[in-house]
C-alpha cells in the first residue's frame, strides 16, 4: 500500500483578536502569535473577518498577507463587501463559510445546494484572481456533489457535530458524526476535491482524523489558542503535529492522489 499523503496544519487566529478586542488595544497581536507558529512548524494560517469585525479586523488581514511567509486562507461569507476585500488581499485561498450575527462561533456548514445560482459566480471571480476557493460544508453528499459541480478545488468537512458528541461522551451521535465524515471524505476526493477538516479539533480528535488519508489538511484555532495560554504556542503546534502524525502513521495510504 502507498503511503497517506502529508497532512498540513493551518492555525487560526481569530481567537488572539478576540482577546485583544476585550481591551481595545493592539495586544496580544494575531500576527506575532501567526509568527510563532509558523516559527513552530505551522504550514499556514487562516483568520475569519466577521461581517461585525468581532474579532479579526480589516487591518489584521492586510499585515498577515504581508508578513507571513505561509499560505494565508482568508476566512469570510459570500457577501460583495467581502469580496472586494479578499480580491484586494490576495491570499493564497478564500474559505467561503455561512454567518449569522448571532451565533457564537460558525455553527454549521455552508449550504451549497440551496445557494449555487449565488456562490457559482462568486466562486469564479475568485479563482479568475488565482485565489483558492474552499468551502466549508457538513459532510452531505449532495453538498459535496454540488460543490464539485460548482468547480471548487478544495472543502473543507465541519467536523464541529463530531467533536462535541466525542467531547460530550455521546457514542452513538460520535460514531455517526465520524461515518458521514469518513464516506463523505471518500465521495469528495473520488469527485476531484481537495478535502481539508476543522472546527472544534483537539488533540484526540485531530489524532483520530489523521487517520483519513484522503484529507490534506486540518484547521485548528479555539483549542490551540486556549493550550497556549498554558504552555506557549510552540510546544502546541509541536503537540498538535506530534498528534496529526501519530493518526497519519496508522492511515494506510489507500488513496489514488
Ligand atoms: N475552519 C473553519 C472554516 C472555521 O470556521 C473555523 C472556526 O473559525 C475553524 C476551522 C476552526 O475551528 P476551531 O476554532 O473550533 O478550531
Amino acid at each position: 500500500m502507498s503511503k497517506a499523503p502529508p497532512l498540513r496544519l493551518g492555525v487560526n487566529v481569530d481567537h488572539v483578536a478576540t482577546l485583544r478586542n476585550a481591551r481595545g488595544g493592539a495586544r496580544p497581536d494575531p500576527v506575532r502569535l501567526a509568527l510563532a507558529a509558523i516559527a513552530a512548524g505551522a504550514d499556514g494560517i487562516t483568520a475569519h473577518l466577521r461581517e461585525d469585525r468581532r474579532h479579526i479586523r480589516d487591518g489584521d488581514m492586510a499585515r498577515l498577507k504581508a508578513e507571513i511567509s505561509k499560505p494565508l486562507n482568508f476566512e469570510m461569507a459570500a457577501t460583495d463587501d467581502m469580496l472586494s476585500i479578499s480580491l484586494a488581499t490576495k491570499p493564497h485561498a478564500v474559505c467561503l463559510v455561512p454567518e449569522r450575527r448571532q451565533e457564537l462561533t460558525t455553527e454549521g456548514g455552508l449550504d451549497v445546494v440551496g445557494q449555487h445560482n449565488v456562490l457559482s459566480p462568486f466562486i469564479a471571480r475568485l479563482s479568475d484572481a488565482g485565489i483558492r476557493v474552499s468551502l466549508f460544508i457538513a459532510a452531505d453528499p449532495r453538498q459535496i456533489e454540488m460543490a464539485a459541480k460548482l468547480k471548487a478545488p478544495v472543502i473543507e468537512i465541519h467536523t464541529g457535530g463530531w467533536c462535541d458528541a466525542v467531547g460530550d461522551g455521546h457514542a452513538d451521535k460520535a460514531a455517526s458524526e465520524w461515518k458521514r465524515i469518513v464516506e463523505g471524505a471518500k465521495l469528495a476526493q473520488a469527485a476531484g476535491l481537495e478535502v481539508h477538516a476543522g472546527h472544534g479539533l483537539d488533540y484526540e480528535t485531530a489524532e483520530a482524523i489523521s487517520v483519513l488519508p484522503e484529507i490534506r489538511e486540518l484547521n485548528i484555532g479555539y483549542y490551540m489558542i486556549g493550550e497556549a495560554l498554558f504552555v506557549g504556542i510552540d510546544e502546541t503546534v509541536r503537540a498538535m503535529r506530534a498528534a496529526m502524525e501519530r493518526g497519519r502513521a496508522r492511515a494506510q495510504g489507500a488513496t489514488s492522489a
